[in-house]
């Protein structure tokens, strides 16, 4: 998770950014869209695009609003009929989630064992609703943690068959001050200002999912119909409730892009890149990594398979994750892109000694499972399906498992100097989620003294 540092959020707790009305007056704002015009400008500069939109909330709101974009260029070139979108089988769940909300079909592109997109599948299926093409919606670098080599090809292959290239930028702090985005042939992206640009991310907070397009897309972009000067010639229409989307948060992408500079941002990313090699390099003897480059490197996050530990022991990704906590550490993504595996991102803000930790733990926890598998370790109550520890089952007169409270509690010596104590250990996982339970009092429990 990228830091989020002090001095990028102290400026949102100004009340001339906090509490200034989106439709205020446009002259009383002017501070505001200096501020909004100059971030605008660095964020085109690091993408290489000619245009901008502020308005969506959020990454997937951006994707949302780049595919109505792009049907709205359709339309106003006599295409409106092209509604096809391939999305490879890589994508976020939210690129085919837009397709679907923007009218478009969608058509899935299948990928190649590397991760990487088949491209002759890619041409073959562009060729068959080459009449219907409207776009193909490309992840880069892709959610399996590879930089395509293929973008280029891909990119033209889409243009020759009439189609516009949507590049879901939400891993873009693989490329800022590396290369640019508009460079490989995409025409419209987004930016996940919440994930790259240190807004805070998680829990559900505001977003900012800027598009930036090229200059032929830029006429449709979104409006407002209370706040003047706002998009294209030919808007779409507004896709969010403010003209800009959730300015107040802007100052902090704003001070991350410069305090950082040009020098900052180019080296964040290379130090982005280096520390998710670096825990690849460190965990795959162990855990083997799922998918890499051409030459052997990940990009800015890298896939670890669990599956055949789960197959040979019945420790799955959730006990790795639950042991995890035992050690003071949130687990990374889980089961996604691929189903039982983890996904790490670093980002550049971890220090080697951090990333050392990490790799520790998760070395250490390997080890628990080869004690499973060489039947050292019970497999129906070990530290890992037990896991996490609480202090009240840790302090408990009563410990009945075979293996110490010290190993459940400090597995290893670097716990020592920072124990972290779970105050749950596990309920019910996602039975919650996926089935309706009634939490109200029972019916008799509103009973009044007067019907008794
Ligand atoms: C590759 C990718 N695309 C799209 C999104 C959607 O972004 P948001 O959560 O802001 O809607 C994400 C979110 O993390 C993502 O990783």
């Amino acid at each position: 998770m990228k830091l989020n540092a002090a001095a990028e959020m102290i400026p949102i707790t100004d009340p001339g950014f906090a509490d200034i009305h989106p439709f205020a007056p446009v002259d009383q704002t002017t501070g505001y869209r200096q501020l909004i015009d100059s971030l605008e400008q660095r964020l085109l500069d690091l993408t290489g695009f000619d245009a901008i939109s502020m308005q969506p909330n959020a990454g997937s709101q951006g994707e949302l609003t780049g595919l109505l974009v792009i049907r709205a260029y359709h339309t106003a070139h006599h295409h409106a009929h092209r509604d096809v979108c391939l999305i490879p089988g890589s994508a976020h769940g939210t690129n085919p989630a837009s397709a679907t909300m923007a009218g478009l079909r969608v058509v899935v592109v299948n990928c190649d064992d590397q991760g990487n997109i088949d491209v002759e599948d890619l041409r073959h299926k562009a060729e068959i609703h080459r009449d219907k093409l409207a776009a193909m919606m490309v992840t880069y670098p892709s959610t399996h943690g590879v930089f395509e080599q293929s973008i280029t090809s891909i990119c033209h292959i889409i243009h020759e068959h009439g189609g516009q290239v949507y590049l879901d930028g939400a891993n873009f702090n693989a490329m800022i001050g590396l290369c640019r985005p508009a460079a490989v042939g995409a025409d419209v992206m987004h930016l996940n200002l919440h994930k790259t640009f240190a807004i805070p991310h998680g829990g559900g907070g505001p977003g900012m999912g800027p598009i930036a397009t090229r200059h032929h897309l830029a006429p449709f972009l979104p409006n407002h119909p209370v706040v003047p000067n706002v998009g294209g010639e030919h808007p779409i229409g507004a896709v969010a409730a403010a003209p800009f989307g959730s300015p107040m948060i802007l100052p902090i992408s704003w001070m991350y892009i410069h305090m950082m500079g040009d020098a900052g941002l180019c080296r964040a990313t290379q130090l982005a890149i280096l520390n998710a090699n670096y825990i690849a390099h460190r965990l795959d003897p162990h855990f083997p990594v799922l998918y890499r480059g051409r030459n052997g490197p990940v990009a800015h996050e890298c896939i670890i398979d669990l599956r055949p530990i789960t197959k040979a022991t019945n420790i799955t990704v959730d006990d790795v994750a639950k042991r995890l906590i035992d050690f003071g550490f949130h687990a990374p993504t889980m089961s996604w892109p691929v189903a039982g595996t983890m996904m790490i991102e670093p980002t550049e803000s971890e220090s080697k000694a951090e990333l050392d930790r990490f790799a520790d733990a998760m070395i250490a926890i390997r080890a628990e499972i080869n004690a499973i598998e060489s039947g050292r370790s019970d497999p129906a109550d070990n530290p890992l399906i037990n896991a996490p520890h609480t202090a009240e089952e840790l302090t408990a007169d009563n410990w009945t498992h075979p293996y110490s409270r010290q190993t459940a509690a400090y597995p290893n010596p670097a716990v020592r100097a920072n124990k972290y104590w779970p105050p749950v250990s596990r309920v019910d996982h996602a039975h919650g989620d996926r089935n309706l339970i009634c939490t109200c009092p029972p019916i008799d429990a509103h009973q009044t003294q007067s019907n008794v």
